[in-house]
């Protein structure tokens, strides 16, 4: 088996691939390495037909719609998930056939609803089922802990013990376990009884994963994260340092316009010399006027560099190609001592 684990914060994502036929499956990917599967795909020479996530992901941004775009593979999930764009809605019991490889589909309800492992010969997935010594939380939507028991000791501990366990998080930099040694040591798997077990997960007391609201959002609806219309603006322009502006303001000739697109009260507290105010929200609107000429060098800066990458890349959908996003901004560039203006427009 070619088999490579990419781990991203407490996230596990897998690729898993036919050394006979170069068939491969991506079992989780996250958002922030669809590059490195990409380039990992094609070091080992591998196809991927499969992305899969193994459930409805609240803690992370799944990359799997982008992914199996990106790649031509179907993306695969449980047939309960709530996700759009599914290809192969799968059930308990099925197979993919990865190239010689066979992944078996066993639906594991109780962390999420659609949540499902995937067993191979030598090894099973767990997702959130089955983490290194835990389990998933049952605390977030579609979590049932009477279900995970269920899951859990009727089906996944019923698999043979020596099979290799590869959860979707480990927080500990661990890669892998079994299931005899979870059975073994695992404290949430010595909590046998069904009553005794849903009052454990009750009682846990978690705290919420940090972006809840917006990982369900884009994973439940296949919308765009705000790291990723910002990497998507990001690709779409070039970028100026603060002291290369800092120094072409001393030239007479550089023939910039420096584009503020904070709010008003921000730009009058203090902006950079020259620069000229529109607000980020008055952009599209006003950039006639505010922008007469489409050849002109810009430099769009705000206080953080995030809303100005995102104006810098409407200015170039809008036609001004020499438009580019300070890297940086307003606060960086008061706390390098750089010089700043205060009041209204110039
Ligand atoms: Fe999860």
């Amino acid at each position: 088996m070619i088999f490579e684990q990419v781990a991203t914060g407490g996230c596990q994502s897998y690729l898993v691939g036919c050394p006979d036929t170069f068939v491969a499956a991506l079992i989780d990917p996250e958002a922030s390495q669809i590059d490195r599967y990409v380039g990992l795909a094609a070091r080992h020479g591998l196809h991927v037909r499969y992305v899969i996530d193994t459930h409805t992901h609240a803690d992370h941004f799944s990359a799997s719609r982008q992914m199996a775009a990106r790649l031509g593979a179907a993306y695969v999930m449980h047939r309960s998930s709530p996700a759009p764009g599914v290809d192969i809605p799968v059930d308990d019991g099925d197979l993919l056939r990865v190239g010689n490889l066979r992944l078996k589909v066993l639906h594991t309800p109780g962390h999420t609803r659609d949540s499902m492992c995937l067993v191979a010969a030598d090894r099973v997935w767990t997702g959130d089922t089955l983490l290194i010594g835990g389990t998933g939380r049952t605390d977030l939507p579609s979590g049932d802990a009477a279900a995970l028991h269920d899951s859990l000791f009727q089906r996944l501990l019923k698999v043979d013990p020596a099979l290799l366990v590869y959860p979707a998080h480990d927080y500990k930099g661990r890669t892998h376990s079994t299931i005899e040694a979870e059975l073994a040591s695992n404290p949430r798997l010595q909590q046998r009884d069904r009553a005794a077990f849903v009052a454990m997960m009750q009682s846990l007391n978690l705290t919420m994963p940090k972006h809840l609201t917006e990982a369900l959002r884009v994973n439940m609806t296949g919308g765009k994260s705000v790291q990723q219309m910002l990497n998507e603006a990001a690709a779409t322009v070039p970028f100026m340092s603060l002291a290369e502006l800092r120094d072409r303001l001393d030239s007479p000739n550089s023939h910039l316009r420096v584009l503020d697109v904070r709010e008003r009260d921000a730009y009058e507290a203090g902006h950079v010399p020259g620069a000229v105010s529109l607000p980020r929200g008055q952009l599209e609107l006003r950039v006639n006027e505010a922008l007469p000429d489409p050849t002109v060098r810009i430099v769009v800066c705000c206080e953080f560099g995030r809303i100005s990458t995102l104006a810098a890349s409407t200015l170039h959908s809008m036609g001004f190609q020499r438009a580019v996003a300070l890297d940086d901004g307003l606060q960086a560039w008061r706390e390098a001592g750089y010089p700043v203006r205060t009041g209204a427009d110039p």
